[in-house]
């Protein structure tokens, strides 16, 4: 969580660090702040509780900047405050920082160093500055030397930019599990938390790698290792148009990210077929994988709610039994393994803290692994043994749609290669199926009045609601109260419609909003028992079918596709009743309270 930025050149600083954070503000949006030095050499602090836009309001319009560098930040100690917002200052003012990830042992540092100092704020951060000035001015260490002592105090994840007053036109950066970019220009340098925050001022960038520290002047990119060898690494190209990263006329981007999917399904199959047309996934994957007795997804989120669909994928298509986990509870406590686990990690911003540190522990022993992303050059990406990508392009609204489905969509493409090439199945239709799928996502979109009208009726008061469903139902019914509670703030369940007799229905009074998901033709029956369960006790339904096995009196009929692929289409609806119920209720769709899109804390 937490975003930074940093640039160092020559034309006006400000602007481009506000850009910046606005691009990342998808990270932590709770308080924002910059440091900028003149071309005089003097440095200014600008500190905002709350949005970019309140940092702006904060800032001085004459201020003109060669060199600085911002924060956004998603509090993890201390409150949203200006006060604890970042930067950090010394107290000489000669260091001024800015920091993304958890120092896990802070108290011990302070108590062990700084013990008589008064910390103005209440944040982990803090302690890093002011060590770097007392190995700097207590111990007279050059600030590189000051700096490689501070970060070898430090336990936990960091990326950090950094500027020394008495060093004007220079950023120091380091990182240590949290992702931190070096954006190459022409006469300037920039750094960046993702390529995205800086796209529009270059897209050749460099990764700086855990323990290594950067030293960024406007016409040179130093990288050094945690020895002080200088290193050399080609930049990388990111390849997104900055155009994706515009909402357009789209009043929010999870309108603009919902509308998207049938061209992103589309876009999938397209990456994934040979020139003749044949679905195709890199053959050493999928040798990998058929070496495997079983598979492990590795999940948090909604990419875990994909993960349980891909479990459902993988069984029946590629014969090879899956499990699903939750990654921050998988990590410290691992399951008996089977002899040749293989590993997937389902992640739309490759970042995730408590998938990474599963991915740690499989690398140390030395397990296959893969990573679906849709993030080029992310850290699981980077540190797993396989990648494919979503091609879902940029997600920026923190509840997730468009990755979710394109998830879905590759792990149908990879499950049916494999099940292909180990003879479980024989016929090659997924590419028909799931341009079926996105044929019947468009339909619902292009009826998203009717959902509105639902999500205006049932759900703009109302303080509790549930989804239910059974077999994959269910687990859209996890995924669809995901997205509802998250953006809407209505406390929402998804559970099995066969459990709601064993407890919740004591929470059933009249007018609570059951929302039913009616695709399987096995238990369609039971589901609407359960429904009828529910209106007995005063529910307000509504029943999401699929045609086939829909009633007249059903409220949303999704057009029929493959059973294995009925997620892609009725999660459509239940994204849609979010983002209404959201809107209805006034609530920033896009930013929820307490959240952020890219979780890089455990
Ligand atoms: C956060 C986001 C969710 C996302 C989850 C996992 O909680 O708000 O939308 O599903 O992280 O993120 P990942 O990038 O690993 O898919």
């Amino acid at each position: 969580m937490c975003g930074i930025v940093g640039y160092v050149g020559s034309k006006n600083a400000v602007p481009i660090l506000l850009n910046g954070l606005d691009k990342l503000e998808y990270r932590g949006y709770d308080s924002a702040g910059l440091y900028i030095m003149n071309n005089r050499n003097e440095g200014f602090v600008f500190k905002a509780k709350g949005r970019i836009n309140a940092l702006r309001e904060e800032i001085d319009p004459s201020v003109q900047a060669s060199v600085g560098i911002g924060h956004t930040r998603w509090a993890t100690h201390g409150e949203p405050s200006a006060i604890n917002a970042h930067p950090h200052q010394s107290f000489s003012q000669r260091f001024t920082l800015v920091h993304n990830g958890v120092i896990e042992n802070y108290q011990e540092i302070k108590e062990q160093y700084l013990d008589e100092t008064l910390l103005l704020s209440d944040t982990d951060t803090e302690i890093i500055v002011h060590m770097l000035a007392y190995f700097s001015e207590k111990e007279h260490l050059p600030t590189l030397d000051a700096l490689r002592q501070t970060l070898s105090l430090l336990k936990g994840s960091y990326a950090i930019a950094l500027i020394d007053e008495s060093q004007p036109g220079t950023i120091f950066a380091a990182k240590n599990k949290s992702p931190l970019l070096l954006g190459k220009g022409e006469g300037f340098n920039v750094i960046c938390s993702d390529a995205m925050a800086m796209i529009k001022e270059t897209n050749q960038f460099v990764e700086l790698m855990d323990k290594e520290i950067a030293i960024v002047t406007k016409d040179e990119l130093i990288i050094e290792n945690a020895n002080g060898d200088s290193l050399s690494r080609d930049a990388y190209t990111a390849e997104f148009d900055s155009e994706d990263l515009e909402k357009g006329a789209y009043p929010y981007y999870m309108a603009k990210e919902i509308d998207e999917q049938p061209a992103v399904l589309r876009r999938v199959v397209q990456a994934y077929q040979t020139q003749e047309g044949n679905l195709h996934v890199d053959q050493v994957i999928v040798d990998a994988m058929l070496q495997s007795d079983r598979l492990y997804i590795i999940a948090a989120g909604t990419s875990y709610h994909a993960g349980l669909v891909g479990k459902r994928l993988f069984e029946q298509l590629s014969g090879i039994p899956t499990e699903v986990h939750v990654a921050s509870e998988f990590g410290y406590h691992m399951p008996i393994l089977s002899n040749n686990p293989f590993f997937i990690f389902i992640s739309q911003s490759g970042e995730t803290a408590d998938s990474r540190q599963v991915l740690v522990s499989v690398n140390e022993k030395n397990y296959p692994s893969l990573t679906i992303t849709n993030a080029v050059g992310s850290t699981l990406s980077r540190e797993s043994t396989f990648t494919l990508l979503l091609h879902a392009g940029p997600e920026i609204a923190v509840a997730s749609t468009k990755a979710y489905t394109a998830q879905i969509s590759v792990m149908a493409i990879l499950s049916e290669v494999i099940g292909l090439e180990k003879g479980v199945i024989t016929e090659s239709t997924m590419k028909h199926n799931l341009s079926t799928a996105a044929v019947a996502i468009q339909s619902i979109i292009e009826s998203k009045e009717l959902i509105e009208d639902l999500a205006s009726k049932q759900l703009s008061l109302t303080d509790h609601a549930f989804f239910i469903g059974r077999g994959l139902d269910h687990l859209v019914a996890l995924e669809a109260a995901l997205k509802l509670k998250e953006i809407s703030y209505i406390h929402t369940e998804g559970f099995a419609a066969g459990e709601l007799k064993h407890g919740t229905i004591a929470l059933i009074e009249k007018g609570t909003p059951i929302i039913a998901f009616v695709t399987e033709k096995t238990t369609a029956g039971h589901t609407r028992g359960n429904v009828q369960e529910t209106i007995a006790r005063g529910a307000n339904t509504v029943i999401i079918s699929m045609d086939g096995l829909s009633r007249p009196e059903d409220h949303v009929i999704i057009p029929e596709v493959h059973p294995l692929l009925t997620p892609l289409v009725s999660v459509i609806p239940a994204q849609l009743l979010a983002y209404y119920a959201s809107l209805h209720r006034g609530n920033d769709v896009d930013k929820p309270r307490n959240l952020a899109k890219s979780v890089t804390v455990e």
